[in-house]
C-alpha cells in the first residue's frame, strides 16, 4: 500500500513471509490443543474449532512470539499466551460480525459463525473463547511462577474489557449516530485494537519478568502498530475488495462508521499510518538487530493488502 522509507531495516517482506510460515504451523499449534467436539454439547466446541481454524493473519500470536524472543524465556510459554490470545481475538471477531453489531455475513473468506451455525451459537462460541483464555493463562503450563500468572490475567483481562477493547467497540457502535473528534477516533481505535496488540507485544516481558525502559520501548512500539493496523484496517475497507479482505467491504461507509478515513479521507489516513509506523520504529531503538522482525513487521502493518 504504501512504501516506508529506510527498506533495508524495515523490508515488510520479511515480516510477510516469516507471518505466513508461523501461521501454517499455529495451525497445528491450534489442531493440538483443541479438543474434537462430542457429547450434547458438541456445536458450539465445532463452533469454535470453525472459527478458530478458519485461517487469519495470526498477526497477535506472532507479535507474542517475535517479542518474546527479545528474551530468554521458555519458548513454549509464549506459545500458550499466544493460542490465548487468538481466542480472545477470534470472539470479538465472531461477536463483531453479529447482526446486533456490524452484521458482516463473511469473515476470513468464509460465512460468519452466525452464520455457519446460529446467532445463540456464535454468541457462546464467543463467550467460550473468552473464557478459555482465563482458563489457557491460569493454568501452571503457561508459567511456573504464579505472580506470572496473575499479571498476564489482569492485563489481558483489563485490555479486553469496558476500559478496553470491549469499551471501544461501545464508542465505534454509538458512534454510527454521531460524530467524532480525530483525538475521539483515536482513542476508540486505541481501546478497540490497540491494547490487544499491546498486550501481545509486552506479554513477553511480562513472562521474562522485564520491567523498565525495555518493556516501555516495547509497549510503546506496540501502541503506534495497534493504531496503524487499525487504521489499514479501515483503509482497506474503502479501497480492497472482499475477496481480498475476506470480509465485506465498504461496509463502514455504508453503517456510519466514525474512523480516520472517513474523517480525513485516505491520503491523509495514509500520511498518519506511516507517522505511526515511523514512531514504532523509533519506539525500538534500543532493541539490537534482534528486533528487525518487528520493525520488519510494522512496515508489514503498513503495507498490507488483507
Ligand atoms: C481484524 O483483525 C479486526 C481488527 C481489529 C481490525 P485482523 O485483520 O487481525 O483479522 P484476522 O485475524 O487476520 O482475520
Ligand atoms: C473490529 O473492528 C475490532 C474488533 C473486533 C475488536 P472492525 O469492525 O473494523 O473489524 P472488521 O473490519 O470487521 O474485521
Ligand atoms: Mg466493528
Ligand atoms: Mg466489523
Ligand atoms: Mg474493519
Amino acid at each position: 500500500m504504501m512504501e516506508p522509507d529506510n527498506m533495508s531495516i524495515t523490508d515488510p517482506e520479511m515480516a510477510k513471509n516469516s507471518l505466513k510460515e508461523f501461521a501454517a504451523s499455529f495451525q497445528n499449534t491450534i489442531e493440538d490443543f483443541l479438543p474434537e467436539a462430542e457429547g450434547m454439547e458438541d456445536q458450539v466446541l465445532s463452533a469454535m474449532r470453525y472459527a478458530l481454524l478458519g485461517g487469519g493473519k495470526r498477526l497477535r500470536p506472532f507479535l507474542i512470539m517475535k517479542s518474546a524472543s527479545l528474551f530468554s524465556i521458555e519458548m513454549n510459554y509464549a506459545a500458550r499466551v499466544a493460542l490465548a490470545v487468538e481466542c480472545v481475538h477470534t470472539y470479538s471477531l465472531i461477536h463483531d460480525d453479529l447482526p446486533a453489531m456490524d452484521n458482516d455475513d463473511m469473515r476470513r473468506g468464509q460465512p460468519s459463525v452466525h452464520k455457519k451455525y446460529d446467532e445463540a451459537t456464535a454468541i457462546l462460541a464467543g463467550d467460550a473463547l473468552l473464557t478459555l483464555a482465563f482458563e489457557i493463562l491460569s493454568s501452571p503450563k503457561t508459567h511456573p511462577d504464579a505472580e506470572v500468572r496473575c499479571e498476564l490475567i489482569a492485563k489481558l483481562a483489563k485490555a479486553i474489557g469496558a476500559q478496553g477493547m470491549v469499551g471501544g467497540q461501545m464508542i465505534d457502535l454509538k458512534a454510527e449516530n454521531q460524530s467524532l473528534i480525530e483525538s475521539e477516533i483515536t482513542r476508540m481505535q486505541h481501546m478497540k485494537t490497540g491494547a490487544l496488540i499491546v498486550f501481545s507485544c509486552e506479554a513477553g516481558a511480562i513472562l521474562a519478568k522485564v520491567t523498565g525502559e525495555r518493556r516501555d520501548s516495547l509497549i510503546g512500539y506496540a501502541e503506534n502498530i495497534g493504531l496503524a493496523f487499525q487504521i489499514v484496517d479501515d483503509l482497506l475497507d474503502v479501497e480492497g475488495s472482499s475477496e481480498d479482505i475476506g470480509k465485506t467491504a465498504g461496509k463502514d461507509e455504508q453503517a456510519g462508521k466514525a474512523t480516520l478515513v472517513s474523517l480525513m479521507g485516505t491520503k491523509k489516513a495514509k500520511e498518519s499510518a506511516k507517522n505511526l509506523f515511523e514512531q514504532a520504529i523509533s519506539g525500538l531503538k534500543s532493541f539490537d538487530e534482534k528486533a528487525d522482525i518487528l520493525r520488519s513487521l510494522a512496515a508489514f502493518v503498513l503495507n498490507r493488502a488483507h
